[in-house]
């Protein structure tokens, strides 16, 4: 049996390819190895979303083949490097076999028979096959508790600065009622909480042969959210949302069903209208304001997240100041902050990147005081709480400690035994340390 080794960067999608890639090839008797060095065939799953992601893939390569037993393995690259840098990487890279693109995941077995029989570099960046397996296997999940669920791929917004149009192709929704198949045999096999993932999951729109009727309407996707509530899995997390495609009747969705979790990954990027203009994402701060209103009205205490990029080119002071401004109305219980990295072949790109690395690392650090006083806020307002977290795992600081997420995805850490593993406990809330609580099984 040949051993491979999978290593993985970027987003969720990623994860989740990796989780089928390992699928496949251990169904065409392959073994999945966590030791690289043990390994014939070594696989990297790549982000391309900023430079300093990109340039993992090359540092990674270098180590791999220093080391003696790795001088012969095969080295193959997938994911969203893999697809925009096609032939060019095996120039990049003397230590790359195989390049495959991140529609070609599924053929991902026969790039490897076909670089070792032919002893001679392999390129595969062609469409999905028809029959795409979606599923993946039990022993392959990331966790044995929580799985992510992909209900739509590619990303039709080509947002100035990002790559991922290129890289994942046009948007493409999955049909509604294998997805709904999907959660119930997950939830067969006890997973607790599942991550329905796309790069924008508000325009899920399933085409009606292949999705069911019912989900043609005006709101699919929150159509999709009722029909995910009604299998009973105990939780329903989604990412990402994109807040000109949030239809407030999301927040409905939640406020009815409880295992529809009060979490809202809304990210806005900046807080001046000019730059989201230059952005091109196609809303405003005012329409923004308002979908958080709604958010935030909700019966359920919803907790809401975001993406923020600072400077993108032409960002003036005044911009920057907009979005600190914006944080502050928002009161956001976490943020990731960027600075921008310019991607070759994105709009942006043609854009001078003006605002100087000083500067960018100096608004980065002002922003982040302002996210990390409403983060603080929002975990502190926690304590004494009695909150409900899916255990699901050990807390690598300390032993007889588990953690796991509360349902507005917060970390908790809370001392018990590995009994309670995959169980959602109550736990009380005693601490709150920079971005995790600490608290005590009830
Ligand atoms: N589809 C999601 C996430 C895309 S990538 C969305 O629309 O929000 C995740 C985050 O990376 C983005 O939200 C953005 O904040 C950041 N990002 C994307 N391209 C970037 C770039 N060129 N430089 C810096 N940050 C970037
Ligand atoms: Fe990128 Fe914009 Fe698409 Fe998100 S919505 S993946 S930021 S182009
Ligand atoms: Fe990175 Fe590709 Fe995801 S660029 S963020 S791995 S879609």
């Amino acid at each position: 049996m040949k051993k491979v080794y999978l290593e993985t960067f970027g987003c969720q999608m990623n994860v989740s390819d990796s989780e089928r890639i390992a699928t496949t090839l251990e169904a065409g008797g392959y073994e999945i190895t966590p030791d690289e060095d043990a390994a014939e065939v070594i696989l990297f799953n790549t982000c391309s979303v900023r430079e300093k992601a990109e340039h993992k893939l090359y540092t990674r390569i270098g180590q791999v083949r220093k080391t003696k037993q790795n001088r012969t393995a095969l080295v193959g690259v997938m994911g969203c490097v893999a697809q925009l840098e096609g032939e060019t990487l095996f120039q990049k890279s003397e230590g790359i076999d195989f390049v495959l693109g991140t529609k070609a995941v599924g053929r991902i077995a026969g790039a490897i028979e076909s670089t070792l029989k032919h002893r001679d570099k392999f390129i595969d960046l062609g469409e999905r096959e028809e029959n795409y397996d979606w599923s993946v296997a039990e022993k392959q999940r990331h966790s044995p508790y929580v799985a992510f669920v992909p209900i739509i791929e590619g990303c039709n917004k080509f947002c100035t600065y990002c790559i991922v149009p290129f890289s994942r192709g046009r948007e493409r929704s999955l049909p509604a009622s294998n997805i709904i198949r999907e959660v119930l045999e997950l939830r067969r096999q006890g997973v607790k909480e599942i991550h329905l993932i796309g790069q924008n999951v508000n325009s899920y729109r399933p085409k009606t042969e292949t999705g069911l009727e019912q989900f043609a309407g005006a709101m699919p996707f929150s159509r999709l959210l009722r029909a995910v509530a009604a299998t009973g899995i105990e939780r329903i997390k989604f990412t990402t949302s994109f807040p000109r495609d949030f239809h407030p009747d999301i927040v409905d969705a939640i406020d009815e069903n409880e295992n529809l979790c009060n979490w809202v990954h809304l990210p806005v990027q900046t807080g001046s209208d000019r730059i989201l203009k230059l952005m091109r994402r196609g809303h405003n701060i005012e329409n923004y304001m308002r979908r958080i209103d709604k958010i935030r009205s909700s019966r359920r205490d919803i907790s809401l997240t975001t993406d923020i990029i600072v400077g993108f080119p032409g960002e003036t002071v005044e911009d920057f100041q907009e979005t600190v401004k914006l944080a502050e109305y928002c009161q956001f219980d976490t943020a990731y902050m960027f600075k921008y990295s310019p991607r070759p072949g994105t709009p942006a790109f043609a854009m001078p990147d003006d605002v100087s690395q000083e500067e960018k690392t100096a608004r980065f650090l002002e922003l982040e005081k302002s996210i990390k006083h409403s983060q603080f806020n929002s975990l502190q307002k926690e304590l004494n709480k009695t909150l409900k977290v899916l255990a699901e795992g050990f807390s690598n600081r300390t032993a007889n400690v588990l953690n796991g997420h509360t349902a507005t995805h917060k970390v908790v850490n809370f001392e018990a035994g590995e009994e309670f593993l995959g169980q959602i406990v109550d736990v009380r809330i005693t601490e709150c340390k920079s971005n995790t609580l600490f608290g005590k099984i009830v």
